[in-house]
């Protein structure tokens, strides 16, 4: 384990004539990627155990469903010398989700790439915060088993080279009942959910739901995995129509009212959700090599990119079109290998846009 200096011992000259206490060597920071959940909550403690430094903690606003307590004095209660809750939610929307929708990018065509779009600006706005506070490391609570482990260190590390990265959880492989331990050994303030099978990941574009149960392909994935939509069997019986505007590929309006992006995929995820649309149950590559099983919920996700792509079919040109798809898969492909930083997906954009 790369351990930072405890201390920096400098031989000032101009000591021997200063009368007051020799000032403490500050200590490196580490800027921590914190979700307010069991991992990230103990890795504020675990990071100035194992690595001497002060944590800043960082939580980051694209519109996962919000905590039941304040994360951000929790996590100065557990220590951090300074937290914030950044919303990026309308530069998620903007800059990342609406590229992807004029993309149609779907990974393996069935999946929207939800959570895979997002890593990219929380990876920007924790070098930002790096930045502006000097800090030396940064800090994610992704485990060795996933794809966002190299979403984060790729995307990072493209933002800045000089960073360095530090993942507790691929050092620290533990389980849930040895962290619940550890929190109360150390004080550490959590909230113990109930505990769950399944790991989830939340925001605007989507959920996704893996582990438990799911890991057989044989089994139907139960009930409970669903959180987001009603189960299409319980749908009303009547469909419901919806025009959606766009202009220039972006959707801009619903039922001819004009609203922000942000309010038009929450207003789509809770009217198509209502009606079991966007449930998808997919056996996934992951870029790390491994087939797994997940299950994603993206109401807004699916009707918007049937509706882009019915647009398309409208108003482009047959060989457009066809070469369209091609770019489109190599767009999904860099998206999801957390290449977004890549100069090859910003000239791919620049065909799309
Ligand atoms: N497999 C998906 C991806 O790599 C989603 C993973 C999200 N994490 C989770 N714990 N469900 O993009």
């Amino acid at each position: 384990m790369a351990v930072a200096k405890k201390t920096t011992t400098k031989k000032a000259s101009a000591a021997k004539t200063v009368k007051s206490a020799p000032k403490k060597a500050a200590r490196d920071k580490v800027v921590l990627a914190y979700s307010g959940g069991l991992d990230t909550s103990v890795d504020i403690h675990w990071l100035q155990e194992n690595y001497n430094v002060d944590v800043i903690a960082i939580a980051v606003n694209v519109g996962q469903p919000p905590s039941k307590d304040d994360i951000v004095a929790r996590a100065l209660r557990n220590g951090a010398i300074k937290a914030d809750f950044i919303d990026v939610r309308k530069e998620f929307v903007e800059d990342y989700i609406w590229p992807a929708l004029k993309a149609n990018a779907m990974y393996q065509n069935v999946y929207p790439l939800s959570t895979a779009v997002a890593r990219p600006l929380i990876t920007k706005v924790l070098a930002d915060v790096a930045k502006k506070e000097g800090a030396k490391y940064i800090a994610h609570g992704c485990t060795a088993k996933g794809n966002d482990q190299v979403r984060f260190d790729v995307g990072l590390i493209s933002q800045n080279p000089d960073l360095k990265i530090i993942a507790p959880m691929r050092e620290w492989v533990t389980t849930r009942e040895e962290e619940i331990d550890y929190a109360k050994k150390n004080g550490i303030e959590i909230i113990v959910k109930k505990s769950s099978p399944y790991s989830r990941d939340e925001n605007l574009w989507g959920n996704s739901c893996e582990c438990g149960i799911l890991e057989d392909p044989w089994e139907e994935p139960p009930a409970g995995a669903w959180a987001y939509t009603v189960d299409p069997a319980k749908a009303p019986a009547a469909p419901k129509y919806i025009e959606i505007g766009f202009e220039k590929g972006i959707p801009v309006c619903l039922d001819g009212v004009r609203m922000d992006g942000v309010k038009l995929i929450e207003t789509l995820n809770e009217l198509a959700g209502k009606y079991g649309v966007g449930r998808i149950d997919h056996v996934e590559d992951r870029l790390v090599g491994i087939k797994s099983r997940e299950t994603y919920e993206c109401p807004a996700a699916i009707t918007l990119i049937a509706a882009h792509r019915g647009l398309e079919a409208l108003t482009l040109p047959k060989d457009t079109i066809e070469f369209k798809r091609i770019i489109e898969q190599k767009f999904s492909q860099l998206i999801y290998d957390g290449l977004w930083y890549e100069g090859l997906r910003e000239n791919l954009q620049a065909f799309i846009d």
